[in-house]
């Protein structure tokens, strides 16, 4: 049986086969994880979209975000991150930070986004890598506007970053410790800009982070620090990782390809297939708080459970046809970003956005883009990545 913890077999690719394999024979699977206690796989649509959407039996804030144990003095500053909270605590901190991300907030940074591909674009010439060059700085451009974070500061968020998520895969010469170090620099980051805009109020979302809100609640400058690391990781890792994975399934169906460079109304269907096939984020972890069921399966009170999103956005009883990559499939209730629970992705219009504007920036520019050799992939448990992806940029004729 395939070892689903071990971040080297991802580097081969998501195995779409030994998870269709424990879809269908093996929904709810207990699987033995030499770090920590071991932990139930759950692949199936309808069981991800349970454990999602049931924080009262599926807590988040003992299991944090990867398999495995962490030790023990991480789990308090985890903690301080939303995504490691349960409702009723989650539901007030989430509401404070949702003031950043209003549809309001979002579009007006569509016309941001449109630069920030022509200039990315604008310098790709000939051959070259889609992820350093297009993939990787677009979302991070982006969130140093939506932080209103100077320029100057890009090379450092982006570092920090890598450091932080990368951590498991040896290429980036970093270790846990480097990443946690990393973590806070990177809270301290978001802690000195809050300080700033207290004293220089801006239009950004930092200075409305720090707004009281309608009943006087507020965010600490810690809160704000840790939510400038998740922001930083969330909006980075997984858009990036969206975009490049995106760009290779064109590549290996150059008739959806084409199909997009006739018809741009598929770029809407097309942004949400290509989450659903890519799947950035494989998996999250909870934990039991009593003892329940998913399916048929008993569950006591302290398992751990892992829902595989992967596995779900290729369930045949939800998708027809799943291993097609198809950019009109229509409906299409992936859960690439969540299972529809209260942690459902709060960037997920801007991503949307990021990506819309992406590929449709690329087909006008670049219609003819084309691989130039094989695709590295990130060696992570937890992110579906693309470290490099030579291509060449051609032109139309
Ligand atoms: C949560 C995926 C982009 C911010 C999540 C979750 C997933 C996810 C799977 C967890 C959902 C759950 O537990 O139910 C993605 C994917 C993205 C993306 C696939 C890109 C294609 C972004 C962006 C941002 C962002 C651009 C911010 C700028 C967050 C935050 C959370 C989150 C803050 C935690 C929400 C909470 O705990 O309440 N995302 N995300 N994500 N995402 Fe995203």
């Amino acid at each position: 049986m395939i070892e689903l913890y071990d971040p080297a077999v991802y580097e081969r690719g998501v195995p779409y086969e030994d998870l269709g394999w424990l879809r269908e024979n093996s929904p709810v699977h207990w699987h033995r994880d030499p770090q920590g206690p071991g932990f139930w796989a759950v692949t199936r649509h309808a069981d991800v979209v349970h454990v999602s959407r049931h924080p009262e039996l599926f807590s988040s804030y003992e299991g944090l975000a990867m398999i495995g144990e962490y030790p023990e003095p991480d789990k308090e500053l985890q903690r301080l991150l939303i995504l490691n909270q349960d409702p009723p605590e989650h539901s007030r901190r989430r509401s404070l930070v949702n003031k950043g991300f209003t549809p309001r907030m979002i579009s007006k940074l569509e016309q941001h986004i449109r630069e920030v591909c022509d200039q990315l674009l604008d310098r790709c010439e000939g051959e070259g890598d889609f992820v350093t060059q297009v993939a990787a700085p677009l979302p991070l451009q982006v969130i140093c506007e939506l932080l209103g974070a100077p320029v100057a500061d890009r090379d450092l968020l982006f570092d920090l970053s890598n450091r932080l998520i990368g951590w498991d895969d040896p290429e980036f010469q970093t270790t846990y410790e480097d990443g946690q170090h990393a973590g806070g620099e990177l809270m301290a980051y978001g802690n000195a800009l809050a300080a700033e805009r207290m004293r220089e109020p801006r239009d950004d979302l930092i200075t409305r982070l720090i707004r009281p809100g309608p009943d006087g609640a507020m965010l600490s400058p810690d809160d704000v620090g840790m939510f400038t690391i998740l922001l930083v990781v969330a909006g980075n890792e997984t858009t990036r990782n969206a975009a490049s994975n995106g760009m290779q399934a064109f590549f290996d169906h150059p008739d959806q390809w084409r199909r997009l460079l006739d018809d741009r109304s598929l770029l809407e269907p097309a942004v949400e297939e290509l989450v659903r096939w890519a799947t950035p984020v494989m998996q999250f972890r909870r934990t039991a708080t009593a003892d329940t069921t998913i399916g048929d399966q008993p569950i006591r009170k302290g398992d751990k459970v892992v829902v595989f999103y992967n596995a779900a956005n290729r369930d045949p009883a939800v998708f027809p046809d799943p291993d097609v990559f198809d950019i009109g499939r229509d409906p299409n209730p992936h859960v690439g970003f969540g299972g529809g629970g209260p942690h459902f992705c709060l960037g997920a219009h801007l991503a949307r956005m990021e990506l819309r504007v992406l590929f449709e920036t690329i087909a006008r520019r670049f219609p003819d883009i084309a691989p130039k050799g094989e695709a590295r992939r990130l060696r992570s448990n937890f992110i579906n990545g693309i470290k490099e992806m030579p291509v060449a940029f051609r032109p139309p004729q």
